[in-house]
């Protein structure tokens, strides 16, 4: 079945998008410097964070009035893919990538390994099938949603 792994990550996907479209405004480091390069930059910003985390719970919760675990595993996904989304910009900013340039692999995958990982103490994650399944329509999904929001005009780059 491809509906669980998309149920089951549901979440974290949508975590992860609700900041393009809420974002904005104070970023999450305040500006604030490390070793002179932004600590993450001005794309993470608080709002973009909170919305994302919201979003997420929101999923979560209507989730687990017909999957019960999904409630604290959807819970877990939305933080997981926060803070993945972090990392990200923290390493891109340790290596002098400026905001919303294109690190391949980690644009897509950071959020999502992050999300996983948090999650996977909680069990009832899709099989290895599923997870293969999740993964290619997680690199799909980037591509296409970015494209959208930014022919929407939510979205600076198409990427
Ligand atoms: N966004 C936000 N707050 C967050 C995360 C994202 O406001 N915590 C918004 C920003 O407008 C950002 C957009 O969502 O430009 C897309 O997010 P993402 O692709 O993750 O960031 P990038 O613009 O690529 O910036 P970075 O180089 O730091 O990854
Ligand atoms: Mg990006």
């Amino acid at each position: 079945m491809l509906v669980y792994p998309i149920i089951y990550i549901l979440p974290a996907y949508v975590a992860n998008g609700a900041p393009v479209i809420f974002g904005g405004g104070t970023p999450i480091d305040l500006n604030r410097k490390f070793k002179g390069r932004p600590i993450l930059g001005k794309h993470k910003t608080i709002r973009g964070l909170i919305a994302g985390l919201l979003s997420g719970f929101l999923i979560a919760g209507v989730e687990s009035i017909f999957l019960h675990y999904m409630l604290v595993i959807g819970i877990l996904l939305s933080i997981g893919a926060m803070f993945g989304d972090i990392v990200g910009s923290f390493i891109k900013r340790r290596f002098e990538v400026r905001e919303g340039n294109s690190v391949p692999l980690m644009d897509q995958y950071m959020f999502f390994v992050f999300a996983l990982l948090f999650a996977f103490p909680l069990g009832n994650m899709p099989n290895l099938f599923g997870l293969v399944f999740i993964v290619l329509l997680t690199g799909l999904l980037h591509k296409t949603t970015n494209m959208i929001a930014n022919r929407i005009h939510v979205k600076e780059v198409p990427w």
